[in-house]
């Protein structure tokens, strides 16, 4: 499996979302990573349904959204609705995330789930044969910018052996650079979380930076 680039937006101009997305992809990136943060799960706000429904038109690639909210699931149905392709819950967010996993696949979207750095690989192993894809934190979700915790290469590299054979991503959010893409993919990721390391220096920089990336990967 190639490892797939997925941009995330948060670290763009908010002023800007649509030309932002546009030319992130155009730069090469595969998906575009979409951060939703209600000020209640992470402390931190960002946006929700309305604002990804406003993006769809400017790209075709693949909407990655990463609800870090609480609870989700009266909310799914938006953001399916929206234009997401990719919907991650919270193992943390609750109550109910076999529920909320089988309301998502219901809903025709491929279903992830995140796990935040205190959280053992353990807690979706009962979940696994009802996702599409992993999402790894790299960093406590809220903000873009911060250190890659590297004691999370030990939980991919478990992860991956968890997962065995099944068709399932696993993603790493935070923190992903040129200095902390190889050691990702080697233990075992094939998508790539990267705010700050792609939305830096002005868009004309954006498809070295993603070149960058993917040479590291
Ligand atoms: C953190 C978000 C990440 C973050 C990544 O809460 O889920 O997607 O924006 O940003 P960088 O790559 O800057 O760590
Ligand atoms: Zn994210």
């Amino acid at each position: 499996m190639s490892v797939l680039i997925a941009p995330s937006i948060l670290a763009s101009d908010f002023s800007r979302l649509g030309e932002e997305t546009r030319d992130a992809i155009e730069a090469g990136a595969d998906w575009v990573h979409l951060d939703v943060m209600d000020g209640h799960f992470v402390p931190n706000i960002t946006f929700g349904p309305d604002v990804v429904k406003r993006l769809r038109p400017w790209t075709d690639a693949t909407f990655d959204c990463h609800l870090m909210i609480a609870p989700a699931d009266p909310y799914l149905e938006a953001f399916a609705k929206a234009g997401c392709d990719v919907i991650t819950v919270h193992a943390e967010a609750g109550p109910h995330l076999d529920r909320s996993l089988q309301f998502i696949r219901s809903l025709g979207k491929k279903a992830g789930v995140a796990i935040n750095p205190g959280t053992p690989e353990s807690a979706i192993e009962y979940v696994l044969d009802k996702i599409d894809l992993i999402c790894v934190m790299t960093v406590n979700p809220g903000f873009g910018g911060q250190a890659f915790i590297p004691g999370m290469i030990a939980k991919i590299e478990r992860l991956k052996a968890m997962v065995g054979d099944r068709p399932i991503h696993i993603e790493i959010d935070g923190g992903v650079t040129p200095e902390t893409a190889g050691a990702c993919v080697t233990a075992g990721a094939d998508v790539l979380v990267a705010g700050s390391a792609v939305f830096k220096n002005g868009r004309n920089a954006y498809a070295g930076n993603i070149a960058a990336l993917r040479a590291a990967a």
